[in-house]
């Protein structure tokens, strides 16, 4: 049966780039890999104009940007077009046209100068060959068994049919891949994420994960990502497009840093862990992205933003190990299904044709089993790409944006038929996925029935009409039918109520960073609040356009971007629709009881005058500020995805102070998708109160009435640090915002020094340090015991053996069972799999990229999902006890920090430098009744361990740790040591309180 085909006529292929030998420069393999100079080293990259340079066209590795200007020319030429103008009438077009060819010129000539300085030679990135296959690990040998049989029974092209994407809008989804009817295979529906559904009615609008970070608590993420899921799955969704866990948060102004969960990796790690637990323990796939480096929005892919390159993060081997892949080994190692790789280069190979990333620390070392798809277009090669270890293109169109030319689908069939893609690498993409799905139980017909039993996905992300367009990206498609079912998630008696789980992360989520004079909680009632003699109401003014909705509707801005009214979310592809957005306004007036309270109401943040007269009135006020960022397909006020700054947006600061002046009992709130300086108004003694209150999501107003009230006592914690000034963040930590070549460079030069460890490390002090936050009560630690368990010698045990993965026909089929089935229509744009002519399959030498045809050797680190699992052996336990020294119920962070032993040197004896301490291990305790409860956290080898760029392997030092207890960053009041030389389990100091 013919594989996707929907009503259509003619297929326009006419551009399509192609695999095939003919068209070599268009796997623009030159990106792929090369020698990684830093894996040596472990010093971070630094630009060195001094080194050889690659000719921007001296190779056919540079693909199709440096043959342009010559080929151009030569048609140009063939045109007689420079005849033409060689006419003297003409002549003064003729000097113009000199003038302006020679500025070209000077310019190319700049350009070609930039490029030579700005790109290394041959790129940095090893190689990594081959792909490493699936099927490897216990816990998926069924699946993998299940999927090799059925991808057994597949002909090459329904195995391409699932690999590529079947172009953009062309289904339901914001990415579909093709199916293969006739073995019940379905088309898989890929949706953002990770906030929430994006384009989908009535699901919940989640708190974005920087709240989720600031939670500090594990089970909200766990239930969060199982909310998530179960809408997911009734909606037909098969693969979530989150959650984000890169950007990291190396820069403070990165545009979507609010989509993951803080700048540290331990609790993107454990957030992204236990987010991906609960999404996938409801069936549906999670998507662990942006894989990795995408760390700013500007210049992250190519075209986009002008140059022809997206931007090349250059990250040393230890950084990349010890901060950006770190929360994707707990990602793999959570069992996820799929991982984005990203738009940016990593050391000047694209990431989605890096092999050492994907193949290398991917899928070797961290063991992963699942697929690796593109992000949207972040696909730039079709050989190397998939010879680097991509699985799955999406969404399937290539170079260009919804131009129906495919990297992949037709392509792929050709470059496996002429052999430059093996059949076997074709075979393992393909098992990889259908592996996927069986894994998550999806090939189960009761609870993912198929289309025509009334499954798939049950939404349309183009329309929110019941009846529409069946393929609306395709422009010769007339198909329609009922595509919004408009089927209830929020609430059911299945997923209980997720409005309510909603409040509640919103509501931890919630940082108290400052409560002077015990201004806080606010008294609802008015009862002993003492204000002048006589029966006059008590005044309470809320301040700032934050505190209201969008006059223009909750969701006026496409995909959010704007920020207009309270601010519940960024703006991007990690935006969802809001089903409702409770304001602070609404909650706050309802809350305060009428008969003693007179709540007034100043919605702007520009008019200081009135402000002010108005704050002169009130015993209280309550002022609302924010600050926005976003992806950077969509700019809102100069902001183009990235912030310009980290102020307070629309005047923020200018109306706290003006407040301030007039009101001296002033609470500020900040919505914020990140770090916000606070310096202008922090220390004014008006100033009682600030709240960090992140990004809430639909539930905003209650959660502010929750901690504002104190029914619930604010226990959310700082997932990165306030500094006192931008600059305090480090030389390295500012956005590029003008390309510094042709292909931007961003060097990643501080390493493993981002957020708290670069303050620490230059003994700056910030205004509130990472893993701050306050409660209304005290908390106490003591007793604190530290037992080190099992081996704690320098390396890991070897690695072990894992299973074979299973045996696969590798041969090749006819040309012709390639072919187009005969009598078949086709959608204009939509992506096929089908070729046009056998004529089309040429064999020759295909030029691989250089390291292709040597193994590479498996990594010591590696053998199980996350890495070896000798690193995941618990090798430290740690004891005390936390108690709440109040009287009303709480919860507390309590958070563990080691420091490694002073000295550390490397096999040759050089200087390893260490920074001054690391999270490792955080819990959430919470009182009701006992006051005291104990603290039991637990360290595991990897924790103990830095990656030894020599050894090419976790390496714990040996000599003394010390052990920190405590609540922040900065406030760790017990300390203990331990020892790996001698194995001494030591006592800490016996009391810390806060
Ligand atoms: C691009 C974004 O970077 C990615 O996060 C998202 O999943 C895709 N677009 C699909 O919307």
């Amino acid at each position: 049966m013919p594989l996707k085909a929907p009503e259509a006529y003619e297929l326009d292929r006419s551009e399509s780039p192609a695999m095939d030998h003919s068209h070599d420069e268009d796997s623009d393999v030159s990106d792929v890999d090369e020698f990684d100079p830093l894996r040596s080293s472990g010093r971070p990259y630094t630009d060195d104009a001094s080194q050889p340079i690659r000719s921007v066209f001296d190779s056919e590795k540079n693909g199709s940007f440096s043959k342009q200007p010559l080929a151009w020319l030569d048609t140009q030429r063939k045109r007689g077009w420079l005849q033409r103008w060689l006419i003297p009438s003409r002549f003064c077009c003729v000097l113009i046209l000199l003038f302006v060819a020679t500025l070209v010129l000077l310019l190319s000539a700049g350009g070609i100068w930039v490029y030579k300085a700005a790109v290394p030679d041959d790129g940095e990135s090893e190689p990594w060959y081959p792909t490493p296959r699936g099927g490897t690990v216990e816990s998926w040998k069924d699946a993998y068994k299940k999927a090799a049989d059925l991808v057994g029974q597949m002909t090459l092209v329904e195995k391409v049919n699932i690999t590529s994407g079947i172009g953009w809008s062309m289904g339901m989804c914001v990415g579909n891949t093709g199916p293969v009817d006739r073995l019940g295979f379905p088309s898989l529906c890929l949706q953002d994420g990770p906030l929430g559904l994006r384009f989908v009615d009535n699901a919940t609008a989640w708190p974005a994960g920087i709240t989720v970070g600031a939670t500090w608590n594990k089970e909200l993420m766990y239930e969060r990502g199982k909310g998530h899921g179960f809408e997911a799955k009734k909606k037909g969704i098969n693969v979530i497009l989150g959650p984000s866990m890169g950007p990291i948060g190396r820069l403070p102004a990165g545009g979507r840093n609010w989509e993951g969960f803080g700048s540290d990796p331990t609790l993107q790690g454990i957030a992204a862990a236990q987010t991906i637990k609960g999404i996938q323990d409801t069936g549906v796939m999670a998507t662990a992205k942006h894989y990795v480096g995408n760390e700013q929005e500007h210049f992250r892919q190519s075209w986009e933003w002008g140059t022809p390159n997206a931007i090349s993060s250059n990250i040393d081997d230890r950084a990349m190990h010890e901060i950006y892949a770190w929360p994707f080994a707990d990602s793999v190692r959570a069992g996820v299904a799929s991982v984005m790789c990203s738009y940016n280069q990593l050391n000047n190979s694209y990431a989605c044709q890096n092999s050492k990333l994907m193949n290398g620390i991917l899928k070797d070392e961290m063991g992963f089993q699942g697929f690796v798809q593109s992000d949207w277009l972040a696909q730039r090669s079709g050989v190397a790409s998939a010879l680097a270890g991509l699985d799955m293109t999406m969404p399937g169109d290539g170079l260009k944006w919804a131009d129906g030319n495919s990297l992949w689908g037709a392509e792929l069939t050709k470059a496996v038929l002429n052999t430059s893609v093996p059949m076997e690498r074709l075979n393992d993409m393909v098992t990889r996925v259908v592996a996927a799905w069986y894994q998550l139980g999806q090939d189960d017909k009761d609870e993912w029935p198929a289309v025509a039993d009334r499954g798939g996905p049950n939404f349309s992300s183009w329309t929110d009409d019941k009846e529409g367009e069946l393929h609306p990206g395709s422009p010769n498609s007339k198909e329609t039918g009922v595509v919004n079912k408009y089927v209830p998630v929020r609430k059911t008696d299945e997923s209980g109520d997720h409005d309510a789980l909603a409040r509640k992360i919103a509501t931890e989520g919630i940082v108290l960073v400052k409560n002077s004079d015990s201004m806080l909680p606010l008294n609802r009632t008015g009862k002993g609040v003492v204000y002048k003699a006589g029966t006059e109401k008590i005044k309470v003014g809320i301040f700032g356009e934050d505190a209201f909705p969008n006059p223009n509707g909750n969701n006026a801005c496409e995909d959010r971007g704007c920020n207009v009214g309270t601010l519940a979310m960024g703006w991007g592809s990690g935006a969802v629709e809001l089903p409702y957005l409770v304001s602070s306004w609404e909650t706050l007036k309802a809350n305060f009881v009428e008969d003693r309270y007179e709540v007034t109401q100043w919605r702007y943040n520009d008019d200081h005058e009135g402000a002010a007269s108005m704050a002169s009135e009130q015993r209280t006020c309550i002022v609302f500020i924010n600050s926005d960022a976003g992806e950077g397909f969509l700019s809102w006020d100069g902001i183009k995805g990235d912030r310009n700054d980290l102020h307070p947006q629309k005047n923020g600061d200018a109306l706290v102070k003006n407040v301030a002046e007039h009101c001296e009992n002033t609470i500020v709130v900040v919505h914020t998708v990140g770090p916000t300086i606070l310096e202008e108004w922090i220390e004014v003694p008006a100033v009682k109160a600030v709240m960090i209150a992140h990004l809430p999501g639909q539930e905003s107003g209650n959660a502010i009435a929750d901690v504002l009230f104190g029914d619930v006592n604010p226990s959310g914690r700082l997932p990165y640090t306030i500094a006192k000034k931008e600059e305090d963040y480090g030389p390295s930590s500012g956005i590029l915002f003008y390309p510094n070549g042709i292909v931007p460079q961003q060097n990643f030069s501080e390493g493993l020094y981002i957020d708290y460890r670069y303050f620490d490390k230059h003994d700056i002090e910030p205004r509130y340090e990472f893993g701050y936050g306050l409660s209304y009560v005290d908390f106490k630690l003591n007793s604190l015991v530290v037992n080190t368990r099992g081996s704690i010698g320098e390396l890991p045990k070897g690695r072990p053996k894992g299973l074979k993965p299973p045996k696969m026909d590798d041969s090749l089929p006819s040309p012709e069972s390639a072919l187009w089935p005969e009598g078949m229509r086709k959608l204009k744009k939509y992506i096929y799999p089908y070729i046009d002519s056998t004529s089309d399959i040429k064999k020759g030498a295909y030029p691989y990229p250089r390291g292709y045809g040597r193994a590479h050797e498996l990594s010591p680190a590696g053998g199980g999902e996350g890495g070896n699992p000798d690193l995941f052996e618990t090798a430290v336990v740690v004891q005390a006890s936390l108690t709440n020294l109040g009287d009303i119920p709480a919860a507390c962070v309590v958070q563990v920090y080691i420091s490694y032993p002073s000295n550390v040197t490397d096999t040759d004896g050089e200087p390893v430098d260490m920074p001054v301490k690391v999270l490792r291990a955080f819990e959430k305790y919470y009182f009701d009744e006992p006051k005291r409860v104990p603290v039991k956290l637990e360290l595991t080898r990897r924790d103990l361990s830095y990656w030894d760029v020599k050894r090419q392997n976790w390496v714990i030092p040996q000599g003394e740790f010390t052990l920190h207890l405590g609540f922040s960053s900065r406030d760790l009041p017990m300390q203990s040591t331990f020892s790996t030389l001698l194995g001494l389990n030591l006592r800490g100091n016996q009391d810390g309180a806060r």
